[in-house]
C-alpha cells in the first residue's frame, strides 16, 4: 500500500469535481423549514444505528430509544428464538407508550417474555403479536392478529443494530453502508465489550457538532494539548494524511506519534501515572495482527480511522486496540443530544482500568472543548451576517461533502414531493 497516498496531481477537494472548491453556505444549520425537511428526507429514510448487539445479549433483552427527530420512540428487543427486531413503542389499543419507567421521555432497558400496557394492560409478544385484549369480548369484531405492534425494518451489521423508518426502505442496510464500510465487519467488535457512555445536550445544530470530528485542521489550536509538540499553534498545523468518500460516507485517517513516547513535560501527570491518555491506554491488547477493513490507505503510524456513516454515526477506530462510536440525534433546528461511547477489551487488571478511566476523562474534557465552543458557533451564524461566503479549506474535504450530502438528500425529497 502506498503511503501517505494523497493525490498524485490536486489537491484532495479536487479529486471530487463534484463537490467544487468553492464558499459555502451554512444556512442549512439555521433554517427550521431546512430542518423540517431534514427530519423527513433523512431520519425518516436512512439507515440509523440505535445500538449494538451486547445491548440484548439475550432473549427477552429490550431497550427503548427516543428518535425526536423522526417523532417516535422504538423498541429494539431480541425475541424468544434470538431474532432482533425493533418497533414503534406505541400500543394498538389508544396509543398509549408501551415502554417507560417514571418520565414518558425516557428511555428505558430491561428483560420481559411480554410487553403489557400500563393503561388497559393489553399484551404483546416479542415478536410484536397482540396476545392478550382485557375484556375482549366486549369489543366489536375486534381481530387481535390485526393489531400486533408496528414493526420498524431492523437490520444487524458487525453487531450494530439500525433501524429505518421508511415503510420500505430504498436500500439494505449493506448496500447503504456500501464498500467503504463494510469491510470492517471482520474487525474485532465483539470483544470490545467494556463500555463508557456519555450523553450530552447540546445548543447546536447536529451537523456542526459532527463537522469539528471531520477535520483535524482545528486540532492543534483549539485543543493544543492534544498536537505534538511540533504541530503546535500556529507553528506548523496539523494535516490528515488520508481521507476518502463513498456515497454519503466518508473517512479520514490520521498518523502520529504514539503518545507515550513525547516528552513527558508534554504529558499529563495522571497520563504519566495510568500510562494512558486521549489516544487510549498505552497497553495494547493483542487482538491479532490483522485488523481487517481498517487503514485503508495504509498509512504510515497510523493511529485512528474515522468513518462517518450517513447520517449521524461515527466509529472512530483506535489502532491501539479500542474505538469510539458517536452518534448526533437532532433534538430542534439548533440543539441536538450528542452520544459519545467508549468501547475497550474487558479490564483484566486494576491498572487496566485506571487506564480506560483515564482516556475516557481525557475524552470528555476534549470534547467538551468542541462542544462549548460550537454553541458559538450556532450563535454567530444564526445572525445570518454572512450567509454563504464561508471558505472550506482542502482539509475541510469532509465537511464540504457532509453538506452536500444532507442538501441532496433534501433536494431529493422536495422534488419528489413537487412531483406528488
Ligand atoms: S392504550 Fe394500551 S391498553 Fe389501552
Ligand atoms: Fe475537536
Amino acid at each position: 500500500m502506498a503511503l501517505y497516498p494523497k493525490p498524485a496531481e490536486g489537491s484532495w477537494t479536487e479529486h471530487y469535481p463534484d463537490l467544487g472548491t468553492g464558499v459555502v453556505s451554512f444556512e442549512d444549520c439555521i433554517s427550521p423549514e431546512f430542518y423540517a425537511d431534514e427530519r423527513e428526507a433523512i431520519f425518516k429514510r436512512a439507515w440509523l444505528n440505535v445500538g449494538r448487539v451486547e445491548d440484548v445479549p439475550r432473549n427477552g433483552r429490550y431497550f427503548t430509544k427516543e428518535i425526536e427527530v423522526a417523532d417516535t420512540s422504538i423498541i429494539v428487543v431480541r425475541d424468544m428464538r434470538g431474532r432482533i427486531r425493533a418497533f414503534h413503542n406505541l400500543c394498538r389499543h389508544r396509543g398509549n407508550k408501551l415502554l417507560w419507567n417514571d418520565f414518558p421521555g425516557e428511555e428505558v432497558r430491561g428483560s420481559a417474555r411480554q410487553f403489557t400496557c400500563k393503561y388497559h394492560a393489553w399484551r404483546y409478544g416479542l415478536d410484536g403479536a397482540c396476545t392478550f385484549v382485557q375484556q375482549e369480548g366486549e369489543f366489536f369484531g375486534l381481530d387481535r392478529s390485526d393489531y400486533g405492534l408496528v414493526p420498524v425494518h431492523c437490520e444487524v451489521w458487525a453487531g450494530f443494530v439500525f433501524v429505518n423508518l421508511a415503510k420500505e426502505p430504498a436500500q439494505s442496510l449493506r448496500e447503504f453502508l456500501g464498500p467503504m464500510i463494510t469491510p470492517l465487519e471482520g474487525y474485532p467488535f465483539d470483544r470490545l465489550t467494556e463500555r463508557y457512555d456519555f450523553r450530552a445536550d447540546i445548543g447546536c445544530n447536529w451537523k456542526i457538532f459532527s463537522d469539528a470530528f471531520q477535520e483535524y485542521y482545528h486540532v492543534p489550536v483549539l485543543h493544543s494539548q492534544e498536537a505534538t509538540p511540533a504541530a503546535r499553534p500556529k507553528v506548523t498545523g496539523f494535516e490528515a494524511p488520508y481521507y476518502r468518500l463513498d456515497g454519503p460516507h466518508r473517512l479520514v485517517s490520521i498518523s502520529s506519534v504514539p503518545r507515550r513516547l513525547w516528552p513527558a513535560d508534554y504529558q499529563y501527570p495522571i497520563e504519566i501515572a495510568t500510562r494512558s491518555g486521549l489516544f487510549g491506554p498505552w497497553n495494547e491488547p493483542d487482538l491479532g495482527d490483522d485488523l481487517p477493513g481498517t487503514n485503508p490507505g495504509g498509512v504510515k503510524d497510523w493511529v485512528t480511522d474515522n468513518f462517518q456513516i450517513f447520517p449521524n454515526m461515527e466509529i472512530l477506530i483506535m489502532s491501539n486496540g479500542w474505538y469510539y462510536l458517536y452518534r448526533y440525534w437532532p433534538t430542534s433546528y439548533n440543539t441536538h443530544r450528542y452520544e459519545g461511547t467508549l468501547f475497550f477489551p474487558p479490564a483484566e487488571r486494576a491498572s487496566d482500568r485506571a487506564a480506560q478511566e483515564c482516556a475516557v476523562v481525557m475524552f470528555k474534557e476534549f470534547a467538551l472543548q468542541d462542544a462549548g465552543m460550537l454553541v458559538g458557533t450556532q450563535q454567530a451564524l444564526e445572525s445570518r451576517a454572512v450567509q454563504d461566503d464561508f471558505p472550506l479549506n482542502d482539509q475541510e474535504l469532509l465537511v464540504r461533502h457532509f453538506h452536500k450530502s444532507v442538501g441532496d438528500w433534501v433536494e431529493d425529497h422536495r422534488n419528489a414531493r413537487q412531483e406528488v
